[in-house]
């Protein structure tokens, strides 16, 4: 278990736009067909937070919705999106985590200013990130009344690594209409740190297959990964030039979420620029035995009530039994 309370240096919030995909494979086709993921060749940046054709959301709609702020007294800059999953803990992607320094971060939630109290980093982190799920625990005096949370979506449970669970969730749970919530901004500026972020949300494909068939079939040299990704549209609509493949959402942290039971089940986190047309995005599901021992050391966090430990040691809590 990793809390974070003194993070690395800040490094900056203006990424580079990659040209190409980063993420080419020496061995084309060595993870497919593959029952155990090899996850040693690959490298996936994070998301750009850039959205198009988007519908714009409104928080009023989604209460539950985050910002993830550096600053303390500013709206700027903006991080990532975020998701109040219980009282005072909010999920994202933990690759928004690692540029933060706990002491600097603010949630903008329901239009209040939360200052952090802790990170919680994934206590066995994936090689390529494919669940890179980070949590933050803020401070809760600031909220009066209660928390506006989305449940998480449990109605399938992690069977295996490989993510056939994944690969068989329409069979098993029937038809989930799945949406991608956060804020973006639009594709193609050059980002200060006082960009504007506006929230959107864009009905989206999820599956197993997405990043393996559109990634192999849109980036020369690239095969693709069978893992959680969504898309605007299906590979087949894809190979028929559909316009709906032009919409795009992928912001760091955003919320993937099912409209039927208005469960989350997850948060954006990888992707790759591509200035031709829109790539699917790779999300981390939040349903792994590691992700339920993490949320349970920062329910743990949030519920110290001092006395147990002192202020910026909270390691000892979680590694508790
Ligand atoms: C994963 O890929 C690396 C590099 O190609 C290879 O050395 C290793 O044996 C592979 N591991 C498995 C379990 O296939
Ligand atoms: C969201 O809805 C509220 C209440 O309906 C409204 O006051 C606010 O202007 C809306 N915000 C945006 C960004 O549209
Ligand atoms: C960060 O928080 C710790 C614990 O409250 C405090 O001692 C320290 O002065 C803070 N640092 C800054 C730069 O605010
Ligand atoms: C998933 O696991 C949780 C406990 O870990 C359990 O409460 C839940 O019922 C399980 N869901 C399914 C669909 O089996
Ligand atoms: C945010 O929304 C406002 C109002 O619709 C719009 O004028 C502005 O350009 C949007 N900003 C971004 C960064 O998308
Ligand atoms: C892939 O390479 C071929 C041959 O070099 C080229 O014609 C094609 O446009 C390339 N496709 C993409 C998506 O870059």
């Amino acid at each position: 278990m990793y809390v974070l309370v003194l993070s690395c240096v800040y490094v900056g919030l203006v990424g580079a736009y990659h040209r190409m995909a980063p993420h080419y494979s020496r061995n084309k086709g060595s993870l497919r067909n593959v029952r155990t993921l090899n996850l040693t060749e690959t490298f996936f940046s994070s998301l750009q937070n850039y959205a198009v054709n988007a519908k714009p959301a409104n928080e009023t709609t989604y209460p539950w919705i985050a910002r993830v702020v550096h600053s303390t007294t500013r709206d700027v800059p903006h991080v990532c999106t975020a998701s109040c999953i219980d009282a005072a803990i909010f999920i994202t992607a933990a690759r928004c985590l690692f540029v933060l320094k706990v002491n600097y971060t603010t949630i903008i939630y329901r239009s209040k200013r939360l200052r952090a109290l802790a990170f919680v980093l994934p206590s066995e982190p994936s090689k390529q990130a494919f669940d890179d799920i980070g949590l933050i625990v803020v401070k809760r005096k600031n909220v009066i009344g209660t928390w506006s949370v989305i449940e998480l979506f449990t109605n399938v449970n992690r069977t295996d690594d490989a993510f056939t669970w994944f690969g068989n969730l329409d069979y098993l749970y029937g038809s989930v209409n799945t949406k991608v919530l956060g804020y973006s901004t639009k594709k193609n500026l050059i980002l200060t740190p006082e960009q504007h972020y506006n929230l959107t949300e864009l009905g989206v494909v999820i599956g197993l297959d997405i990043c393996a068939s559109v990634l192999s079939n849109s980036v020369n040299g690239s095969m693709g990964y069978t893992v959680p990704c969504y898309h605007s549209c299906t590979f087949g609509q894809m190979l028929r030039n559909n316009a709906i493949c032009d919409s795009y959402h992928g912001v760091e942290g955003g919320a993937i979420f099912d409209t039927i039971t208005n469960k989350l089940m997850g948060v954006a986190t990888w992707g790759t620029y591509y200035p031709q047309h829109e790539l699917p995005v790779g999300f981390a599901f939040a349903n792994s035995d590691h992700f339920y021992k993490d949320f349970s050391c920062a329910k743990r966090i949030r519920n110290d009530n001092g006395l147990l430990v002192t202020k910026g040691y909270y390691q000892s809590i979680c590694e508790a039994k």
